[in-house]
């Protein structure tokens, strides 16, 4: 068996192969992506949205997160695994320590959370726990999903947020939602790789929401081209089954 990937080996890929990080929320999904040589799985609260089928990430709970940690874990022998810390669940630093740690005894290598709340993430770190920070569009306080950092002002502030999360030692910092230029001008500021999704190509590594590559969500974002229809197979599948069972040539039959 292969080492799991740590959180150092990731810090120090900055500069080297670009990172792969697509979200997992599933035992069977967390397997194939496992085997596919994925670096990092991401248990993110778009779980609320993509898997449960909420209307917002806010929805999630930390026990729902726990339990979907566990079952990515049960499924992985390589890749890193990253827990969301959900919306609420740190808004002080002992809040963040205890959440933390939760998902981490439900099977998570690291935990990510939104924003530059630099006391929550020392706190974490200093009790063992690797951290992934997370610049722009922030969906569990944003009022809106649209690109963030387009005006001067907006793109100073999350540039200063990447840099403060950068030296308060998260090992990787995901940037979501803003513009190309404003992703470069943050990943040649910090020491730790950046992550992009819809953040253009310039950054050391690429995220993206599992079931929008596969074609799973019934409304992929516009910035992703999904690379494969797992939504018409289990259709056609599914229907090829019940007619087979309809006309008593099933299993079993
Ligand atoms: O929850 C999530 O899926 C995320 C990614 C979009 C980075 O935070």
């Amino acid at each position: 068996m292969t080492a799991p990937l740590g959180a150092g080996a990731l810090r120090a890929r900055k500069g080297g192969a670009r990172l792969a990080m697509l979200t997992a929320y599933d035992y069977p999904t967390a397997r194939a992506l496992d085997l596919a040589g994925l670096d990092i799985l991401l248990v993110g609260d778009s779980l609320g949205e993509v898997e449960l089928g909420y209307d917002s990430t806010r929805a999630v709970t930390p026990e729902m997160m726990a339990h979907h940690v566990r079952a990515v874990r049960n499924g992985v022998r390589h890749t890193h695994v990253c827990g969301d810390m959900v919306a609420g669940s740190y808004a002080t630093a002992d809040a963040a320590v205890a959440s933390a740690r939760a998902l981490v005894a439900a099977g998570a290598d690291s935990v990510k959370l939104e924003g530059a709340l630099i006391p929550q993430v020392e706190a974490i770190i200093a009790a063992g726990i690797p951290v992934m920070g997370h610049v722009g569009l922030l969906p569990q306080t944003a009022e809106s999903y649209r690109r963030h950092g387009t005006d001067p002002a907006e793109a100073e502030r999350i540039l200063a947020d990447a840099r403060a999360l950068d030296a308060a030692g998260c090992f990787a910092i995901v940037i979501e939602a803003v513009p190309p230029e404003l992703a470069a001008r943050i990943t040649a500021a910090v020491a730790a790789p950046t992550i992009g999704i819809a953040a253009g190509a310039e950054t050391d590594g690429q995220v993206l929401v599992v079931s929008d590559l596969i074609g799973l969500s019934p409304e992929p974002p516009r910035f992703v081209a999904p690379r494969a229809n797992v939504h018409a197979v289990i259709v056609h599948t599914a229907r090829t089954f019940a007619e087979e069972v309809r006309a008593a040539r099933g299993e079993g039959a």
